[in-house]
């Protein structure tokens, strides 16, 4: 099975790169491919754009790596409250490819976030967990990391015991109902 993963941020130190590498780190018998969206910046996405330059290949080529998966893991980062600009951007040009039935593909997608706040990306989690499946995701669970310098250590991975059972126990779930 192959496993597609991915931060919504284009941040160097993503802390929500950090959560979905060490989360697919529990899927190592599968084929998981962990994307950068840095390798996907393209023009800001605006209406006009499509029939004057056409779509980006990078956003045609996400889309393909979506559609090459069985399985999306993603963490999403929050910006003001919603989707960075930089997750945004691919989202809304893979949204005008032509004839794409659905464009998040119809994948089984494990929607995770995390911040440094209390808050652990709450609202972004909810924006995508609510609005995603109109889209063609779908979602088989959701998990927030809060306050995440103090909850994760780069070699121990998550160091809250509730926090820990609770992701672990997500896991072992989607590998049981997801990927025989
Ligand atoms: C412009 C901007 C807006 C932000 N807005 C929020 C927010 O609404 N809620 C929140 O929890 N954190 C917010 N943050 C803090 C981010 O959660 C923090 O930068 C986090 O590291 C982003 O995730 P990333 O490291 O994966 O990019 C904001 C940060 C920036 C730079």
């Amino acid at each position: 099975m192959k496993i597609l993963a991915f931060a919504g941020s284009n941040s160097a130190a993503s802390i929500n790169k950090k959560l979905v590498t060490y989360v697919a780190s529990f899927f190592r018998e599968h084929t998981i491919e962990v994307l950068d969206l840095n390798d996907y910046e393209m023009p800001l996405f605006g209406v006009d754009k499509i029939a004057k330059t056409g779509i980006p290949q990078q956003a045609l080529d996400f889309a393909e790596k979506i559609d090459e998966s069985h399985l999306l893991l993603i963490s999403l980062a929050e910006n003001n409250g919603a989707y960075t600009t930089a997750f945004k951007n691919i989202f809304d040009w893979i949204s005008v490819i032509p004839e794409r039935k659905a464009f998040w593909g119809d994948k089984p997608t494990f929607v995770m976030a995390t911040s440094p706040g209390p808050r652990g990306g709450a609202s972004v989690l909810n924006i995508a967990s609510t609005t995603l499946p109109y889209y063609g995701a779908k979602i088989i669970d959701t998990f927030s990391l809060p306050g995440f310098h103090e909850n994760f250590d780069s070699e121990k991975g998550i160091t809250h015991a509730g926090a820990a059972a609770e992701l672990q126990s997500k896991i072992e779930k989607i590998k049981a109902d997801f990927l025989v």
